[in-house]
């Protein structure tokens, strides 16, 4: 078969959070299944630094709007381990500073941006290789099942092209002006409650739920947490609808990246077999954040993450007294709303030399707090899948995390009794159940033998791609199955 991904973000070329991590590794594992695969991205200013050269495998597509044309370029990203890499080329819309916008919010023409993004994969495909299934991932490129299903319909060459929805995250959606719909050309019978049509507003998302073939979340959790008012965002009723058709397949991480066996990034490497070097790598690391007080037996505790609240830090910000009454260094590293950049920066303040917080986005670094850190807390309120709990276990770098989404389905609470399980758990969303959980986690800490088979147990875990692309592939199979 041929997929073709059409995403937002692709490590190594644009990232701004996991769903980069999972399109820059899922399609590599589908061409170790003997498929031809390709990827499309849009040509960011981020793709076009890290571009030697640029060559057009299409110099110009024409996508026409009410009362103008665009025109995009199809950049050749060439092949990278059995994957095809194209970027979709518009300067005035994707070369700009960030992905999506500033923190003073969207860019406003983000319908414009992604709507010609899928307008032009389309086209594209039609002279670079017409897949059997475009699998298509969030809002960004919801569009491409909708204009397929709509104004393609009598395309000899892509009506029978499947299609399948990955959900990463359903807290990310859209909001336009009716009007839109035409801005976009399309049919204004699409809006409707059971379409596009979003409470008077066109809801992109809602658009990829309706008219793709089968649709995914990344973990079974969360495909069955989005059918419920409180992380469906609105979308629960359209989802229920098509239950039928919705799976949940946990994400997998690519080890290559995010192995201390390997890791280019950390400054010793270190296996479940020998863990030695995780003491340099934490040694290291407490000279990154300018620690130099802490003792050996003081557990490091970490964070990385986007700021948002999806995240939990209310509930850690409640709760940091108490935790800091302890013997503890935190370190934090992150970015994103102003509000939690304010209020880790304020707790920094209140506990010199004990926490540390570096405001912004770096990758080394990220790598070096798995590596160097004791325990990784993930409060967050809800979690489609997570990988940073993932990485974190492979590290021996034990996660605290809230039973929600994908961190449910991937830690399992440490059993002093079985000396099973690898991490802690708390199910109410309350910073009494947080704080319960990092106490249990403290006490075990203090317990050498105990600590090590925790960590042991979570670095022995597979989380790689394997199987979880096996169950895509059982899925591209009975969309194609199903267009044919
Ligand atoms: P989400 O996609 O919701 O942000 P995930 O846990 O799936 O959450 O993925 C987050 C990814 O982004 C991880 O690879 C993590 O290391 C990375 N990341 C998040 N924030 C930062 C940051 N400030 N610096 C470096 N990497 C970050
Ligand atoms: C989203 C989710 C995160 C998930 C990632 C990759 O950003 O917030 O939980 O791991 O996508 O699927």
């Amino acid at each position: 078969m041929h997929i073709v991904f059409v995403a937002s973000e692709c490590v190594p070329y644009a990232k701004t959070g996991g769903l980069a991590d999972v399109v820059g590794a899922l399609p590599q594992e589908v061409a170790n299944l003997g498929h031809k695969v390709t990827v499309y991205i849009p040509y960011y200013r981020q793709v076009a630094a890290k571009m030697a050269e640029k060559n057009y495998a299409i110099p110009s597509i024409t996508i026409p709007y009410q009362y103008y044309n665009r025109f995009a370029g199809i950049v050749d990203g060439g092949e990278r381990d059995g994957v095809r890499y194209y970027f979709v080329e518009c300067a005035e819309l994707f070369d700009r500073e960030y992905l999506y916008g500033t923190q003073a919010g969207e860019y406003p023409d983000n319908w414009e941006r992604f709507g010609l993004f899928a307008r032009a994969v389309l086209e594209a495909t039609k002279q670079l290789g017409v897949p059997d299934v475009f699998h298509v991932h969030d809002w960004q490129s919801s569009m491409v099942p909708v204009y397929l299903r709509t104004t393609y319909t009598f395309d000899p060459v892509l009506r029978n092209v499947g299609t399948l929805l990955t959900i990463h995250n359903a807290g990310y959606q859209t909001y336009y002006p009716p009007q839109t719909i035409e801005k976009l050309l399309l049919p204004w019978d699409t809006f409707t409650m059971d379409r596009l049509e979003h409470f008077d507003t066109l809801n992109f998302l809602k658009g990829g739920i309706v008219y793709s073939d089968i649709i995914t979340t990344v973990s079974r959790r969360y495909a069955r947490e989005i059918q419920t008012p409180e992380f469906g965002f609105t979308l629960e009723g359209v989802l229920q609808r098509r239950a039928d058709d919705l799976r949940g397949i946990v994400n997998g991480v690519d080890y290559a990246n995010w192995d201390p066996a390997h890791d280019g990034y950390i400054a010793a490497h270190y296996s479940d077999a020998n863990l030695d070097g995780k003491r340099r790598c934490r040694k290291d690391l407490l000279h990154a954040f300018g620690i130099s007080q802490t003792s050996d037996t003081t557990p490091v505790l970490s964070i990385v993450s986007r700021f948002a609240t999806q995240k939990g830090f209310d509930l850690l910000a409640d709760s940091a007294e108490r935790l800091l009454a302890h013997d503890v260094a935190l370190l934090v590293l992150g970015t994103g709303e102003p509000y939690y950049e304010r209020l880790f920066t304020e707790i920094a303040a209140r506990y010199p030399g004990k926490v540390v917080v570096k405001i912004g986005y770096d990758n080394a670094l990220a790598h070096k707090i798995e590596a160097g850190s004791d325990i990784f807390l993930m409060p967050s309120r809800y979690e489609p899948c997570g990988l940073n709990q993932i990485y974190s276990m492979r590290y021996g770098t034990v996660p605290v995390v809230h039973a929600t989404g994908g961190l449910d389905d991937t830690v399992e609470s440490w059993n002093a009794a079985k000396n099973n399980g690898t991490g802690f758990k708390f199910r109410r969303y309350t910073p009494e159940a947080l704080i319960h959980a990092l106490e249990e986690a403290l006490r075990v800490f203090k317990d050498k033998d105990a600590w090590q088979a925790l960590m042991r147990n979570g670095m022995q875990q597979d989380f790689s791609w394997k199987k979880p692309a096996k169950e895509y592939e059982a899925l591209y199979n009975e969309v194609a199955r199903r267009r044919s």
